[in-house]
């Protein structure tokens, strides 16, 4: 397949792109700046918050499929309200329009527990009354009715899900469930870490080849098969301290405590602790391979290496 990313430089992107590339598609990846590591792919920069650039970009690469990861995440969100509407709902608006005008076939969406709001179900299943807290989680629900309404009138195959907060071996940037992967990173780095989020804290989380494999095979999955356009992935839902227990497990000696922020906090409070992602299983074979544990043996030594690896790029 011909595929284009948006926000490809970002935590998915960087795993994405390479995934894509193995599997055998020519890959455009864009994002705001250039990267220097190409993992086999074209690189452009493009905004998505400009109209003219995304349908010159989708016009001249006449992509079949385009892979939307650009967005400014939860808790950035709430310190820039406007610049998140206008990446994550106006940005979206424009890629759907590129897609339609261009005649690209799909249109794979990363949507968010930020949907959710306070009050729901555990687990949580898809169908809910949707009435999240953040601009984030505003514009991600946004984004999702978007999808449903160019499926249905014009025909442009939109498919998404709903990710839990996922983990890998990068540095946190800006999402609400960055506790959990900074657990690893600072306990690592320096020994320990104090959370953000309270000990009791439990939000939905995925280990990032889950989080890939989830969009690589909602992609590949043939559309008579799927009776809805957005679906809840799962994998675990741990406490904070049971996070903090498995990381002390690999990294002996850490400290890890809690000073909850209470933006972040809030956010998290406002967030399903658990998804039933029963349609998935259903629809298009979906399981998640990755526990708490298992991650947390494959992630350490990742998390040492890049580690080690910026160290070595210091000056
Ligand atoms: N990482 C998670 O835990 C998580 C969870 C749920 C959903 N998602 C969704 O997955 C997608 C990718 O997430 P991520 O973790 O890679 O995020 P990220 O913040 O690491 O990357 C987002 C990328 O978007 C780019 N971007 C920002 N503004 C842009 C603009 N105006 N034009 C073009 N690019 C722009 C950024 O430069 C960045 O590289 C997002 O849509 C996010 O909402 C992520």
């Amino acid at each position: 397949m011909n595929i284009l990313l948006t926000g490809a430089g970002g935590q998915i992107g960087a795993d994405l792109v390479g995934a894509l590339v193995a599997a055998g598609h020519r890959v455009v990846a864009t994002d705001l700046r250039p990267q220097a590591a190409g993992q086999g792919a074209t690189w452009r920069t493009l905004d998505v918050t400009d109209a003219a650039a995304v349908d010159a970009v989708i016009a001249d690469e006449r992509p079949d499929t385009v892979f939307h990861l650009a967005a400014i995440l939860s808790a950035s969100g709430e310190r820039t309200p406007a610049q998140a509407y206008a990446v994550n709902q106006t940005g979206t608006w424009n890629l759907l329009e590129a897609c339609r005008i261009h005649g690209v076939t799909r249109f794979i969406f990363t949507s968010t527990i930020a949907v959710y709001g306070p009050g729901l179900p555990d687990p949580c299943p898809d169908d809910v009354p949707l009435h999240p807290t953040t601009m984030y989680g505003v514009t991600k629900a946004s984004g999702e009715l978007l999808c449903e309404y160019y499926w249905k009138k014009h025909g442009l195959d939109c498919r998404g899900v709903r990710f839990p907060g996922l983990i890998s071996a990068a540095l946190p940037g800006g999402g609400s469930t960055d506790y959990a992967l900074f657990m690893y990173v600072d306990g690592i780095r320096h020994g320990g870490y104090e959370s953000f989020a309270r000990a009791d804290t439990r939000v939905p989380l995925m280990y990032m080849p889950d989080g890939v494999r989830a969009l690589l095979e909602l992609a590949a999955a043939p559309r008579p098969q799927l009776s809805r356009c957005v679906y809840n992935i799962a994998a675990f839902s741990p406490r904070a301290d049971q996070i903090a227990a498995s990381v002390a497990r690999a990294v002996p000696g850490i400290r890890i405590t809690y000073a909850p922020d209470p933006l972040r906090q809030g956010i998290l409070d406002s967030w399903p602790r658990a998804l039933d992602d029963r349609l998935a299983r259903d629809d298009w074979g979906w399981r998640a391979a990755y526990s708490l544990d298992a991650m947390t043996d494959d992630l350490v030594p990742k998390v040492r290496a890049l580690l080690d690896q910026r160290a070595g790029l210091a000056p």
